[in-house]
């Protein structure tokens, strides 16, 4: 039986939020090109000393459950399914037991490319759930977005998810002026059927720089009167610290009841209400996407520091966590890194 270890804290903030959910990114590499997300040819990847080896990552993760009060870990990328580690990292993290005497929720956001192969063991190795990002139904529009021609993949990595009992599956959909907008209700359709859940997100400025502006975005005002074309959606309960706001689908003739979130990052942020803190795959704590300031957990860690002053760090690093993203202040400046290299 693993012992219950009392919290040093919790990751708490002078706006009075808690964070009770790290997200983990394991690689900033990715087999994909989402235009909302890198350029054509990549971007410089993280030279392999700096990227935190497995042993590491899992004695963060164990200072953030056993010592912080994380109840929750989701791990992310680029595509987290690159990282050779993964089962073993996950494995270690199904072995943590939270503040509350459990084994944290483990969740993997991947864009199910090769999903289909690795599902089983990462599975067995204690994964709860998983989010796959799919923003087109269409093979040739998925292979402009994502400049690559891989649809079919991610539908047989959705399948094989789904076989072997990983629910709820839930869809990570990004909307995008002139590029997407006719997915919306095919892909509400695709996902009602089989019972996924599925989100769509609206197009924040975490890309590639100068590729986002408001006029590109899709509010989500826009992609509930799209849905609205097709279904019946009267809006579910309170969301808590949720980013999506859940509309109920009212079944019909062609399609079984089901539901359906839109995460309104830009134009209604859930800020006020975040739980989470970030993990980048070479060791800087980050407590929010936005942010332009790092804390960094690598050289302490590989300097020697106790589990003890790793958390202390952490908790240091909270306390000052900014109370939103200011994306609508007139100061505003995207961080540096892109979405692949913060993780999702
Ligand atoms: N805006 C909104 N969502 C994004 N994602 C990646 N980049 C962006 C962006 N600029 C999404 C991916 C994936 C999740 C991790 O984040 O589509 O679903
Ligand atoms: Fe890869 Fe995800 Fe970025 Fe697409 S959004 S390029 S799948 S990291």
């Amino acid at each position: 039986m693993p012992t219950t270890v009392l919290p040093l804290g919790t990751l708490s903030d002078t706006h009075g939020r808690v964070a009770r959910d790290l997200r983990v990114s394991l690689t900033d590499r990715c087999n994909l090109r989402c235009s909302y997300c890198m350029p054509a040819e990549g971007l410089p990847w993280l030279p392999t000393p700096d990227v935190l080896t497995d042993e590491e990552v899992a004695r963060l993760i164990g200072v953030a459950v056993g010592l912080l009060g994380v109840r929750k870990l989701r791990f992310t990328g680029g595509e987290p399914l690159l990282r050779h580690g993964l089962a073993d990292i996950i494995a270690a993290s199904a072995g943590l037991r939270t503040d509350e005497g459990t084994a944290p929720e483990l969740s993997l956001t991947t864009n199910g490319v090769g999903l289909d192969k690795h599902v089983h063991r990462l599975v067995e190795s204690g994964l709860d759930r998983v989010n796959i990002s799919l923003d087109s139904l269409d093979r040739q529009r998925y292979a402009a977005l994502a400049r690559r021609d891989r649809l079919p993949d991610v539908l047989r990595g959705l399948a094989a998810a789904e076989a072997v009992g990983l629910r709820p599956i839930k869809v990570n959909t990004v909307v995008m002026r002139g590029v997407n907008e006719a997915d919306v209700v095919p892909l509400a359709a695709f996902c009602l059927d089989r019972g996924y859940g599925l989100r769509f997100i609206e197009h924040m400025p975490l890309g590639p720089e100068h590729t986002w502006d408001r006029s590109t975005m899709v509010p989500s005002a826009e992609i509930l009167a799209a849905l609205r074309t097709r279904f019946v959606l009267t809006p579910a309960e309170q969301r808590g610290s949720a980013p999506a706001e859940e509309w109920l689908v009212a079944a019909s003739d062609d399609h079984p009841a089901g539901r359906i979130g839109v995460i309104a990052s830009v134009t209604a942020p859930f800020c006020a209400a975040c739980d989470r803190t970030r993990l980048t795959a070479d060791g800087q704590l980050r407590t929010c996407l936005f942010s332009r300031t790092e804390t960094d957990l690598r050289t302490p860690l590989r300097d020697g520091a106790s589990d003890t002053e790793l958390a202390r760090l952490w908790l240091g690093a909270h306390r000052g966590k900014a109370a939103g993203h200011g994306i609508d202040r007139p100061g505003f400046r995207q961080p540096a890194r892109t979405m692949s290299s913060i993780g999702g």
